[in-house]
């Protein structure tokens, strides 16, 4: 018999969030590489604009997914202490996957009196947030910044810890998360 495990749900948005988010990095860093004011800086950024969007839409709902369908329970076997680093790091995650994409959603509104919307791939209007100052440009940056690498140092911890849980030690952590199957089964 499998084990406990998360459903196709939750399967299908942990793996899509998790190739938008690396898929993200690359445009993110594409763009910032491009000299300013050229058209492809300007393209790029239309798409880093809508994925971005996209995996603050798609994170909301997985939220909104989870607090509904509670993860399937750690087993009996598993220390106290990892649960709470499995624990912590998950909601580092899902803190990560709202602030982030909100920072720069902030960082494209501030000051920004004279028009109320950006645009999105194929010309979709977005709204720009409301009263945001010119002053809180800054303090998006650094957020953006710092989280960039907050994500990548959790991402690597995040799938090592899954490697070896699937790969060495406990069976009974291992095939948690759809694809994976629980080892020898
Ligand atoms: C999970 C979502 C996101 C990730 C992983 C991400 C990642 C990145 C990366 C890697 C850079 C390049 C940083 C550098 O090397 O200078 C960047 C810059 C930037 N991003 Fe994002 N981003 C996300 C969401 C967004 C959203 C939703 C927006 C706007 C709607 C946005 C607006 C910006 C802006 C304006 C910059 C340039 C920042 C600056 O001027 O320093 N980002 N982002």
């Amino acid at each position: 018999m499998q084990n406990a495990r998360y459903n196709g749900v939750a399967g299908a948005l942990h793996w899509i969030l998790a190739i938008l988010v690396v898929a993200q990095l690359y445009i993110g860093w594409t763009f910032a590489d491009l000299p300013r004011g050229t058209p492809a800086k300007g393209e790029w950024f239309v798409w880093h604009k809508t994925v971005g969007i996209l995996i603050l839409l798609i994170t909301v709902g997985r939220i909104g997914w989870r607090v509904a369908n509670p993860p399937p329970p750690f087993p009996a076997t598993m220390p106290g202490w990892e649960r709470a680093a499995a624990r912590a790091s998950h909601l580092f995650f899902y803190a990560i996957l709202l602030i982030l994409p909100l920072s720069g959603w902030v960082l494209i509104s501030s000051g920004k009196t004279d028009v109320a919307t950006t645009t999105l791939l194929g010309g979709m209007p977005w709204p720009l947030i409301p009263g945001v100052p010119d002053s809180a440009h800054e303090p998006a940056e650094v957020v953006h910044a710092v989280l960039i690498w907050a994500t990548v140092a959790l991402f690597v911890v995040h799938a090592a810890a899954a490697l070896r849980n699937q790969y060495f030690g406990d069976r009974a952590l291992s095939g948690r998360m759809p694809p994976f199957r629980r080892r020898g089964d």
